[in-house]
């Protein structure tokens, strides 16, 4: 029997939504047609200290402008925090779920206000004003969110850094954006396990004394090193200010955060995010895409340290009055059943998770979903890489028991927000696609001459005009901005994704056509790794590719060529992988390593790395020509030690 490929909306979906079908189209229609009008109208769900009377502004061709709601005033957290104490003072506003399933709490809106402000003034006791950069290295605790608000709150623009980001990463992001304040926890907890996380700050600070103040949050009370002149208790700054902050006037376009990402080339870059036009797309999309309706129970299973934390565990729940789940752990501990167990336990109604932990959890069979309720259920969410119709189709019958329509919502740190997705009340899914635009997104697909393709096509996935969440420059570098995302196809922006568009308009991603590497959904750069692996002593020269890989979408699969006189042993090999978790961290280990006496080159000396894509994914057959390599015959050396492996 084969599995159905179409699940259409059920009238009862359609009927309590806040979107049906002909909604979608309709408002799909006016947000295209008449941008100002559209985006006018739903600046408004925000509160403004100062309304705008310009909307849009923007501008993808020559030196790039992007502008939104340009002349007006406000404050992120006042939004996310201070509007709701009126009205929902004593709701839940997070619900924290420790590592450990005995340890959780909930904090209200009126405990989330007492915590961001205070935190703010800590802030502003360290020297911390409008547009310094704060970095904030914590694991997933309350505190994050306490950080960001704070920094949102005095108008300092947060940088987070994933808690598994090495020191070396951590330098590198400390440095780029020249912060002087540090937000980070004596250890992190994660599957029963400690990170080391003060230590890890300790180390990237020995060659960053720009930053003059570590604030640290216990969170295990393991030991940690100290440095009086620059270390601070979080609790006892906390204790030492005043609970009453004046949330800062914050124009639209005054920057939120900054957020490092992967490209296909160089370090990873800035990813700048402002705040009036960020804020609106993160909580409008949150509203529309998850249906949420008040007192929902929503959780995101993703770290703050990505844009899925930022935008969807944080701004966009936050700013919609929404209580919002934050988890420390993962989801086999203490057992495969725990993320089944978090949604019984807090009634959980709207799941949003990535593809990676489905598959993960897919192949302990059923009986670990099915020994739980999950009754609460009534909205699947995925993200972060395609999802294969096999995950997708397991997600929908045994997580959401058939009953639960699946938001596959394609969107990216540089978008701010979700760009193509169904809408549960409007857009009937298949499984595997991320089905249509978004209000506002104009998706286009060209081909590599960027010729636009239209009907159903293949092709090269292009954003023709703005919405508001986008990113608006690269941090320090807006040539870069234009000559990433403006350049490839003049005039549009560039998403870096390949997609299909069938015969229903339908946009099926295909995944990245840059060297950019999806790895359970976190984005790796092959050039940083392979920089790390050719920082190596021994190593003369590395090339990094993806390879198709059952649980983590895409491994990562390094041709390392060694020095003269280097041995190639079991031993060497073990210790490059330890050096690339060194040097990025534990989430670009190399899944293979295979040693390569030459890499394909073309005359002019440019590595062929289609040619390495292919041998990694053991398509032998399909190499094609490789006469205008400079040396034909390493491909065949390669492909020979590629089977021998298996
Ligand atoms: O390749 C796409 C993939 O993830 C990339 C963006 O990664 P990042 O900036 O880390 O943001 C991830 C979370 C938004 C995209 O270029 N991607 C993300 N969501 C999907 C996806 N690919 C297919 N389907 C998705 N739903």
């Amino acid at each position: 029997m084969s599995s159905p490929t179409f699940f259409p909306v059920t009238e009862e979906v359609a009927a309590a939504a806040w979107v049906d079908e002909a909604k979608y189209k309709a408002m799909y229609e006016q947000s295209v047609k008449d941008p100002d009008a559209f985006w006018g109208e739903h600046g408004k769900r925000i509160d403004w200290f100062t309304p705008y009377t310009k909307v849009k502004n923007t501008s993808f061709e020559g030196d790039v402008s992007i502008r939104w709601f340009e002349d007006g005033t406000t404050n992120v957290a006042y939004n996310c925090v201070d509007r709701h104490l009126a009205t929902r003072g004593d709701q839940t506003a997070i619900i924290w779920e420790g590592d450990n399933p005995a340890e959780s709490a909930h904090i209200t809106y009126r405990e989330l206000h007492e915590k961001v402000s205070r935190l703010a003034n800590v802030l502003k006791a360290q020297g911390v004003k409008k547009g310094d950069r704060v970095t904030i290295y914590l694991p997933m605790i309350p505190e994050a969110a306490y950080a960001m608000l704070a920094c949102a709150r005095v108008g300092a623009i947060h940088s987070i850094v994933f808690g598994g980001f090495s020191p070396d990463s951590l330098y590198d992001r400390i440095v780029d954006c020249d912060s002087k304040l540090v937000i980070t926890a004596d250890e992190g907890l994660r599957g029963g396990r400690k990170v080391p996380l003060k230590a890890n700050v300790d180390k990237a600070l020995e060659k960053a004394p720009g930053v003059t103040s570590v604030i640290v949050v216990k969170r295990t009370g393991g030991n940690v090193a100290w440095n009086e002149a620059r270390d601070h208790w979080y609790h006892d700054e906390m204790a030492k200010v005043s609970a009453e902050n004046a949330a800062e006037v914050m124009g639209a376009e005054d920057p939120l955060f900054i957020l490092y990402t992967s490209g296909s080339t160089g370090k990873p870059k800035g990813v700048l995010h402002t705040t009036g036009g960020y804020l609106v797309y993160a909580a409008m999309t949150h509203q529309y895409v998850f249906d949420y309706h008040e007192g929902d129970i929503y959780w995101c299973t993703a770290d703050v340290g990505w844009v899925t934390g930022h935008s969807y565990i944080v701004y966009g729940p936050l700013a919609n009055g929404a209580t919002t789940l934050m988890f420390e752990g993962i989801p086999n501990y203490p057992s495969v059943s725990r993320f089944w167990e978090v949604i019984d336990k807090h009634k959980v109604n709207i799941f949003y998770t990535a593809p990676t932990a489905i598959r993960a959890l897919m192949r302990e069979g059923e009986a670990p979903v099915k020994k739980t309720s999950r009754a609460s259920l009534r909205l699947l969410g995925s993200v972060g890489e395609p999802i294969n119709p096999e995950a997708w189709l397991w997600y929908h019958g045994v997580v959401g028991d058939g009953r639960c329509p699946i938001v596959d919502t394609w969107w990216q740190t540089e978008t701010g927000g979700i760009l193509i997705t169904p809408l549960p009340g409007a857009i009937g899914q298949k499984p595997g696609s991320a089905t249509l635009p978004f209000f506002g997104v104009q998706p286009q697909v060209v081909d590599n001459e960027g010729t636009i393709l239209e009907g159903a096509t293949e092709g090269n996935l292009c954003i023709v005009d703005s919405w508001p969440g986008q990113m608006r420059t690269v941090f320090g570098d807006h040539e870069r901005f234009i000559q990433t995302y403006f350049s490839t196809f003049k005039g549009k922006y560039f998403t870096g994704d390949g997609c299909r568009r069938d015969e229903d308009g339908y946009y099926w991603i295909t995944g990245r056509v840059d060297d950019v590497i999806n790895v359970s959904g976190h984005r790796l750069g092959t050039a940083e790794i392979e920089s790390a692996l050719v920082a190596h002593p021994k190593v003369a020269e590395a090339a990094v590719v993806g390879y198709p890989h059952d649980l983590k979408g895409q491994g990562i699969y390094a041709y390392v060529t060694l020095n003269a006189g280097e041995d190639p042993t079991e031993e060497l090999r073990k210790e490059l992988v330890a050096w690339v978790r060194k040097e990025i961290g534990p989430i670009a280990t190399p899944d293979l390593i295979q040693w390569a006496p030459g890499l394909p080159k073309t005359r002019s000396g440019k590595i062929m790395r289609r040619i390495l894509r292919k041998i990694a994914a053991n398509e032998h057959e399909a190499l094609g020509d490789t006469s205008t390599l400079a040396d034909p015959n390493v491909v065949n050396d390669l492909v020979s030690s590629r089977m021998n492996r298996g």
